[in-house]
């Protein structure tokens, strides 16, 4: 092997292997406004302060404004030997503004600068998923209003168990994503916090007014400890988390459309912009949208994963493993607007096939709980009902029928106390049973509706 001190080619390609290993512009020049609007708030307190002067701090503002207007219009020169956005933007400012654009590091470190940056991306990005997840929540009870009497076996270990309406299966799903939200809004208050005046770990030896750059940025309060401050992802983790339990609750229900929308169930057929053909089988309408929204919740879970095993071993304070961070950040972020916008738009596109639903329910066995309760209407104790209406299934499954095909003489030989009032028992009856607090009842679905939507209307006050 030759060395590289004795070999200029070499040196070259290891030195830009190293220079490729370390930067992060890449990804994180998509904070190029967060970094500016930190900047320019870090700027106007130094010259509140004193700590520069007018003059320094309005050619710092226009100088880093247009350098915002040339990233946002495309034109600004990237130097791909700058490792980071910060030190694009810095570079930039020095051919802008010249000598000015150095004083604008006075008592700021990269440290607090990409942490706060980071903070106010997290902020937006939180807020902004609990918007897509209000919009999701609305295809949900929009669809469940529509379904109010529309039938369909509710399923335990994926066997038909009781008969429920469709409108309370779609606001199972509303509930979870109602959490979703409230965890999104506490991701977003998790990043609501300014670290600039933490310098690069000790604080700044400047009589910097923190809290008036926090309110310039809009952020709630600033940090109590300029190690903790520059050092910890807290925030970024409670983001990925949210965004990890939400993942899969609309990987939940993308399994369950993709079952629904086979062929043995056909309980739904998604819209024509959500399914796609097979290249060799034409008859085809693949879930394609349903199964890799389930696909990338592998993904946001891994980032989770990754975010917490990078931060796990770190010492206090900054260290470089943070700029690590961002991507799986960006990519959770990214993964969970798009795949919030397709479930609302299958939810929304979605018919639903109330007679296939309604002959699942009926050419079964969901009524058995039924006939054990009304067992129990008469007297009997549950557990007893349960083995003779257990038995009574096993023998009209053994001669091809189904429970209310069964004969009043063949109730009656397993219990005297049947008498024709067991024929009364529906899919109808049933769910009209379930008269409860979260029951499938018309009523309380009725209620349970009203309630989210007020919680919806509700929501929409919050902001
Ligand atoms: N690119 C770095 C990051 O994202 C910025 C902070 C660098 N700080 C430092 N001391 N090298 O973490």
């Amino acid at each position: 092997m030759t060395s590289n001190q004795n070999d200029p080619a070499a040196s070259a390609r290891g030195s830009q292997l190293a220079s490729d290993f370390t930067v992060s512009l890449h990804y994180d020049r998509r904070l190029y406004r967060e970094d500016i609007a930190g900047s320019i708030a870090h700027a106007r307190m130094l010259a509140r302060q004193e700590i520069m002067s007018a003059e320094s701090v309005a050619s710092i503002v226009e100088g880093l404004q247009s350098i915002e207007s040339e990233i946002a219009a495309g034109d600004f020169p990237w130097r791909d030997d700058l490792e980071d956005i910060h030190m694009n933007i810095e570079a930039r400012l020095f051919d802008l503004i010249g000598d000015a654009a150095g004083e604008l590091h006075t008592a700021r470190s990269r440290n607090d600068q990409v942490s706060t940056d980071t903070r106010l991306y997290s902020k937006g990005a939180a807020l902004e998923l609990v918007g897509a997840v209000r919009a999701a929540q609305e295809a949900l009870l929009q669809q469940a209003e529509a379904h109010m009497q529309t039938v369909v076996p509710g399923y335990t270990h994926m066997q038909r168990g009781q008969p429920v309406s469709l409108a309370h299966h779609l606001l199972a799903y509303f509930e979870m994503l109602d959490r979703d939200a409230v965890r999104f809004s506490a991701a977003a208050a998790a990043a609501d916090v300014s670290t600039l005046g933490s310098g690069a770990m000790a604080g700044v030896p400047y009589p910097v007014d923190r809290q008036s750059v926090a309110d310039e940025l809009g952020l709630d309060r600033i940090t109590a400890n300029s190690m903790d401050a520059v050092s910890d992802r807290d925030f970024a983790l409670d983001l990925i988390y949210a965004a990890s339990v939400c993942m899969l609750h609309l990987s939940r229900l993308s399994e369950e459309l993709i079952i629904w929308s086979s062929n043995e169930f056909g309980f739904v057929k998604l819209g024509d912009g959500y399914t796609s053909g097979s290249s060799m089988m034409p008859q085809k309408r693949n879930p394609d949208f349903a199964e890799l929204t389930r696909g990338k919740s592998g993904r946001v879970v891994g980032n989770l994963m990754a975010a917490m095993t990078t931060l796990k071993g770190l010492p206090l304070t900054y260290n470089r493993d943070l700029q690590e961070d961002k991507e799986g950040l960006f990519d959770s972020v990214d993964t969970m607007l798009a795949a919030l916008g397709v479930v609302r738009g299958m939810i929304e596109s979605a018919t639903f096939n109330a007679d296939k639903m309604r002959y699942a329910a009926e050419s079964s066995y969901v009524l058995a709980t039924d006939v054990a309760d009304y067992l129990v209407g008469k007297g009997m104790p549950f557990r007893e009902a349960h083995i003779i209406v257990s038995n009574l299934s096993e023998q009209a499954a053994n001669s091809g029928k189904y429970l209310h095909e069964l004969s009043l003489a063949e109730y009656q030989a397993a219990s005297e106390l049947f008498d024709e009032a067991v024929f009364d028992i529906t899919v109808d009856s049933s769910i009209a049973a379930r008269d409860v607090e979260g029951g499938t009842a018309l009523n309380r679905v009725t209620e349970a509706l009203a309630a989210a939507k007020a919680r919806l209307v509700a929501s929409r006050h919050d902001k």
